[in-house]
C-alpha cells in the first residue's frame, strides 16, 4: 500500500489533487492544443484531419455541435465562434436530448460531437443516429483511439493529455482552443474576417498561455477569497457573450465538487428570475472583463448591489472601477474576447477548486459522478 501511495503523490506531481495538478497544467496543454496548428507566417490553420473533409463543411447548411456537460459548455463557445467568425449557423444540442427528440438532420448537416472521453454514451449514440441520416459526423476528442474517434468521418485531437480528476478542466479549454482553430480556419477558407483580425486573434490566441500562467500566480489571492465565500448555500455565475458559457462552467465546476448549488446565467437573462435569489447571503460571481458588455454587465452588478448581493467580478487587469464597486476581484490580463474565455475560467476552476478543499469535499472524486458516462 506504501508503494500505491507514493506512485499516487508521484503522478499527482506535488499537487494536493488532480484537479488542482490539471488546472494548473493550462498553459502547457493549451500549448499542446494548437501546436503545429498555427502558421504565423503564413495566416494559416493547419488540421490536417479535416482536409479530406474541409470541403464538405464549406458546403454545409448548417453545423450542428452535440456534447455533454463540461463539453456542451465548450460547444457553447463554439457556436459564438463558428458564427461570429466563419458565418455559418451553428446549433448546440445537449447529445441525451438530440439522440431522442428526433431532429430534422441530412446529408447536408454537419455533426461535430465534442467529448474528452470519446465514450460518452448519450455521445456517442447521437454520432451514431447522425450517421442513420447521412449527416457528415466529426469529432472532437481528447482521448486518442476512443470510441468516438474510430466512429467519426474525422475530427480534431484535442491533445490535453489524460485528465483524472472527474470535474474537467484541462480538457475544457484544450476543447475550446480547437474550437477557435476550426472557426480561424473556416473564416480563412470563408473570408469573412479580415487578415488583420485573423492576426490579432492568433497574436492572442498564442499569448494565452503566458497570460494563464500570471493567473495562475494569484492562486493564493484565491484561496483566500474561497475562504470567504465557503460556507454559502447558494451562488450565481452571469456573462455575458462568450462569457456565457463560462459563467455556466464556473457554476458546475462549484457545485459538480463544493455541492454548492450554483446556477450560470446570461447576465441579461437576471431579471426574468434569478434577481429574485439575491440578498446579503448569495455569492454573485460576474465575468466582467472590459469587452462590448462591459457597461451592460457593470450595471447588472449595480443591480446586485443595490440588492445587497455579494459581487466577486472577474476584471481586467487594472480596472479600478470594478474594484471600488464590488466585493472581490479576480484580475485576468487584457486579451482579444475571442480569448477571453480561456483566461476567465481559470480563475473560476481555482474559487471552486479552493472551497471544495476548504469544506472538505473529495474533490478528485465528488459523490455520485463519473468520469465518463458510459451507460445511460
Ligand atoms: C461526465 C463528467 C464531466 C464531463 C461529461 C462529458 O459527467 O463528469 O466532467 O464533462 O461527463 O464527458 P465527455 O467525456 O463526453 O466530455
Amino acid at each position: 500500500q506504501k508503494l500505491e501511495l507514493s506512485i499516487g503523490a508521484l503522478e499527482k506531481n506535488g499537487y494536493d489533487h488532480f484537479m488542482l495538478k490539471e488546472i494548473f497544467e493550462q498553459p502547457e496543454t493549451i500549448e499542446a492544443s494548437f501546436r503545429g496548428r498555427i502558421n504565423t507566417k503564413n495566416n494559416e490553420i493547419i488540421l490536417g484531419r479535416l482536409t479530406d473533409v474541409m470541403p464538405r463543411i464549406l458546403e454545409a447548411q448548417r453545423i450542428v455541435l452535440i456534447a455533454c456537460g463540461t463539453s456542451w459548455h465548450a460547444a457553447l463557445i463554439g457556436e459564438y465562434l463558428i458564427e461570429e467568425l466563419a458565418r455559418i449557423p451553428v446549433e448546440v444540442e445537449y447529445a441525451s436530448e438530440f439522440r431522442y427528440r428526433n431532429p430534422v438532420l441530412s446529408s447536408n448537416d454537419v455533426v461535430l460531437a465534442i467529448s474528452q472521453s470519446g465514450e460518452t454514451a448519450d455521445t456517442l449514440s447521437a454520432v451514431r443516429m447522425a450517421k442513420e441520416h447521412q449527416a457528415m459526423v466529426l469529432g472532437i476528442c481528447n482521448v486518442v483511439g476512443s470510441s468516438m474517434s474510430r466512429e467519426t468521418d474525422a475530427g480534431i485531437y484535442t491533445h490535453a493529455g489524460s485528465e483524472i480528476g472527474v470535474a474537467s478542466t484541462k480538457a475544457f479549454t484544450a476543447q475550446v482552443t480547437v474550437l477557435t482553430l476550426l472557426a480561424l480556419r473556416l473564416a480563412r477558407l470563408k473570408q469573412t474576417i479580415p487578415e488583420e483580425r485573423f492576426h490579432a486573434i492568433v497574436t492572442d490566441l498564442l499569448a494565452a498561455p503566458e497570460k494563464i500562467r500570471t493567473i495562475l500566480q494569484s492562486s493564493n489571492h484565491i484561496q483566500y477569497i474561497a475562504n470567504k465565500y465557503r460556507d454559502a448555500v447558494n451562488a450565481l455565475y452571469l456573462g455575458r457573450g462568450y462569457l456565457f458559457p463560462v459563467a455556466l462552467e464556473g457554476a458546475l465546476k462549484l457545485k459538480e465538487i463544493s455541492y454548492i448549488h450554483a446556477e450560470g446565467y446570461a447576465a441579461g437573462e437576471m431579471k426574468h428570475g434569478p434577481i429574485a435569489l439575491i440578498d446579503n447571503n448569495i455569492p454573485v460571481v460576474v465575468v466582467a472583463p472590459k469587452d462590448r458588455y462591459y457597461e451592460k454587465v457593470v450595471s447588472n452588478i449595480q443591480e446586485v448591489k443595490a440588492r445587497k448581493g455579494n459581487v466577486i467580478a472577474v476584471v481586467s487587469m487594472g480596472d479600478n472601477r470594478l474594484k471600488g464597486m464590488v466585493n472581490d476581484v479576480l484580475e485576468i490580463p487584457e486579451s482579444d474576447p475571442i480569448v477571453t474565455p480561456l483566461l476567465t475560467v481559470i480563475p473560476l476552476q481555482l474559487f471552486a477548486y479552493y472551497i471544495a478543499v476548504l469544506r472538505g469535499c473529495d474533490v478528485d472524486q465528488p459523490r455520485n459522478l463519473a468520469k465518463s458516462v458510459t451507460v445511460e
